[in-house]
């Protein structure tokens, strides 16, 4: 009698296996088809950290990357920038500083927002009242053999030749007085502008936005005439500081002997529409860049 209930004991546990294993089987047939994929992207590592699905995503993430990759300091320096802005009494965002008031005919907003004129000219004036088209491309665009902050090969390591050349030589002097700055941010295409200026919008608005950073078609980085510099005593940054440092000092006294202007000064905020910039280069060929820093004027000044 013990036994046989034994043996049934033993019967009914084989019993529940078997049907446990038949349940698992089907219940992983079924399965097979969600999971599979999974492991197939794990394995090839298109599952990222940050849930970008490449089967998806991919092409549009890789095109932002790349413009990301352009413009990345920039975008640091914006933040920076910001952050400096706060403490700053001479902000442009501080509308009750007349300096900032001052002039304003100068900037866009207005009806007579026109086509950038003989946008080939080292002299073309590109502000927020003349664009640039988003196909222009400067055709004469080289490498300055200069340090850059960065080693990557990338579209804002460009410049226009002749331009290129006068920074070798600010540079060479600047090396030989032993004042080590570095290039950070030179051409930029349409497209790079489009993709700086509508995410920081997207992050301040467009109005903030648009104090440090140009729309798309009216950057001076599009003509490939404008290098951003840094140096290690601002980390290799963009920051207002910039213009307090030795190097910053430096560029400021000496630029115009090169053919540069520092083209966002502090005092012409209500003229140019951009906060000061005391690392924003623009090559204008050295006569007219001795004339605006002798008369200390901004280029709109000097061109109407
Ligand atoms: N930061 C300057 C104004 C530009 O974006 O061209
Ligand atoms: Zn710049």
């Amino acid at each position: 009698m013990r036994k046989s209930r034994k043996r049934n004991g033993r019967a009914g546990r084989l019993l529940f296996t078997v049907v446990l294993l038949f349940v698992v089987l089907c219940a992983g047939f079924l399965l097979k088809g969600r999971i599979s994929p999974f492991f197939d992207k794990l394995i090839a590592g298109t599952i990222t950290g940050d849930g970008n699905d490449a089967t998806n995503g991919g092409v549009s993430v890789e095109k932002n990357n790349t413009e990301k990759n352009n413009a990345d300091s920039d975008t640091d320096h914006i933040n920076n920038n910001i952050n400096n802005n706060k403490d700053n009494k001479n902000d442009s965002n501080n509308h009750d500083d007349p300096q900032n008031n001052q002039n304003n005919e100068h900037q866009g907003n207005s009806n007579d927002r026109q086509p950038a004129e003989n946008v080939d000219d080292i002299l073309v004036l590109v502000n927020k009242k003349r664009y640039l088209d988003s196909s222009y491309k400067p055709n004469d665009l080289v490498v300055p053999n200069v340090k850059f902050s960065f080693d990557e090969e990338r579209e804002k390591k460009y410049m226009r030749k002749e331009a290129a050349e006068a920074l070798e030589e600010l540079f060479e002097r600047a090396y030989k007085e032993g004042v080590y700055i570095f290039a950070l941010s030179g051409y930029r295409s349409y497209s790079t502008q489009k993709w700086l200026f509508e995410n920081k919008a997207s992050e301040i608005g467009e109005e903030k936005a648009n104090k440090i950073i140009a729309r798309p078609g009216e950057s001076e980085h599009q003509t490939g005439l404008a290098m951003d510099i840094t140096s290690q005593s601002v980390q290799f940054d963009l920051k207002t500081k910039f213009g307090e440092t030795e190097e910053g000092k430096w560029v400021k006294d000496n630029a115009h002997k090169f053919g540069f202007i520092i083209r966002y000064a502090k005092d012409k905020e209500g003229i140019t529409g951009y906060n000061y910039e005391p690392w924003h280069l623009r090559y204008v060929g050295k006569k007219v860049a001795e004339e605006i820093y002798n008369k200390g004027i901004a280029l709109e000044e000097y061109l109407s």
